[in-house]
């Protein structure tokens, strides 16, 4: 990606924990560098002269405050996740470890997971403040070192999952800022300013990880051949063995909302008799191939442009010991607008590389999504019927009639 990608004149961004501190410093930067419109949430919402700042009521452990502030948000790019607790105290009280984890830990992690759709529709960007304590515990604040630790972790699991909705996950390394958190610390400590002014150089020169302040960057030039990041890469390569489901992903030049509707005209993609309306949310439809396949569909989730899943609630394959191997997978279909285009991801979860049905399964899914339904989309016609294994079976019994 280029570096004009990642300018934040014109973006929409989310910073939580902008009342204050490192958060505050955040909306101020944003605005001072074009940002189109930054969304501020706050525990107690005040307004801002800047006319581009919409404050939003937005405790990070409420998950209805969390609901109501994203419902007021149509499109976002960036989201900081910035709110932050950090107390000094012994680890003797479990109940200070569990409310840094709801507000470092959780927090995040149901802000992000809200405003995911949105992110993979712009193919945006989650910032995650954390803190050289995800690196090493502090002695005099354990709860908060092992939360910060723990969203570290969320960080980079986030980074190796949400790459396939084109979805960046960045982590900001923070040393010692000036802030109400560290004011009775007697240690050299960094602006807020400063530090929010090194976040936004950091993001618009894509910098995955973000050394934000002179003792955080002096862990940089080690960073990147070190061993955390070394095996974090190492990690992230394991996923598609050890993966759940089945994925294919492919970019046409349509919109989103031309590619949702496609996806939905299920007729005109797929090969096999099919029973019942494939557009209505909580509808309910079949497809047969008979004598091979029967798959009795709900459409679960039906979201306009963005997000399609049928769960499956029964299913029958003829050529598998256990002829039942799909009931209870679900089908997906994400779709991400980027730039003019759009990023369709298939994935059929549950369907694990141990079912015996796998590889055939896989090779027919890749015909359908990556020919037919490519095809519908790019041209307006797809090939439905070119499933070489259709014809010569069209003839059998109905697979639940012989059952
Ligand atoms: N200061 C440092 O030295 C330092 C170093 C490394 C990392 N960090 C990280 O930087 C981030 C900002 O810290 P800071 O130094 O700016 O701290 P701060 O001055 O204490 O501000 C904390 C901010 O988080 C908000 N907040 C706390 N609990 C919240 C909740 N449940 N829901 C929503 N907002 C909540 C506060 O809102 P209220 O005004 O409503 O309380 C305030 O806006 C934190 O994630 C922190 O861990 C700071």
């Amino acid at each position: 990606m280029s570096t004009s990608e990642h300018t934040t004149a014109r973006r929409t961004i989310l910073v939580t924990g902008a009342s204050r501190g490192i958060g505050l410093a955040l909306v101020e930067e944003a605005l001072r560098r074009g940002a189109g419109r930054v969304y501020a949430g706050m525990r107690s919402p005040v307004d801002h002269p800047d006319g581009r700042v919409v404050p939003l009521l937005l405790d990070v452990t409420d998950p209805a405050q969390i609901e109501t502030a994203v419902k007021e948000i149509d499109a976002l790019d960036v989201v900081i996740n910035n709110a932050g607790l950090g107390t000094y105290e012994d680890l003797a009280d479990r109940a200070v470890l569990e409310n840094h984890l709801a507000v470092n830990l959780y927090g995040p992690y149901d802000v992000t997971s809200a405003v995911l759709p949105l992110l993979a529709r712009s193919g945006g960007e989650v910032v995650n403040i954390l803190s050289l304590a995800s690196l090493a515990s502090l002695p005099m604040m354990p709860a908060y070192s092992i939360s910060k630790a723990a969203a570290l972790s969320l960080t980079q699991a986030q980074r190796a999952l949400f790459a396939e909705h084109g979805v960046r996950v960045r982590a900001v390394l923070t040393g010692p800022t000036d802030t109400d958190m560290t004011r009775s610390l007697d240690i050299p400590k960094t602006s807020p300013r400063t530090v929010a002014r090194a976040i936004f150089d950091g993001l618009e020169s894509d910098q995955e990880d973000i050394f934000p302040d002179p003792m955080s960057a002096s862990l940089e030039p080690h960073w990147a051949s070190g061993v955390l990041k070394t095996l974090e890469r190492a990690n992230s390569g394991l996923r598609p063995a050890a993966a759940d489901f089945l994925s294919y992903t492919f970019e046409v030049d349509q919109t989103p909302e031309q590619t949702f509707a496609a996806i939905n005209d299920v007729r005109a993609w797929w090969s096999g008799e099919l029973d019942g309306p494939t557009d209505t949310l909580g509808s309910e439809f079949t497809y047969t191939v008979p004598g091979i396949h029967y798959t009795k569909f709900r459409i679960a989730q039906l979201d306009p442009a963005r997000r399609i899943a049928w769960q499956v609630l029964e299913s029958w394959l003829s050529f598998t010991a256990d002829q039942e191997e799909w009931t209870g997978t679900t089908i997906t279909f994400d779709i991400t607008g980027r730039q003019g285009g759009t990023v369709v991801t298939f994935t059929h979860e549950g369907l694990r590389p141990d079912h015996e049905c796998y590889d055939v399964c896989a090779n027919a899914w890749g015909e359908y999504i990556n020919g037919s339904l490519r095809d519908l989309i790019a041209t307006g016609t797809g090939r439905p019927s070119s499933f070489e294994g259709d014809e010569a079976l069209a003839s059998a019994p109905r697979p639940h009639d012989g059952r």
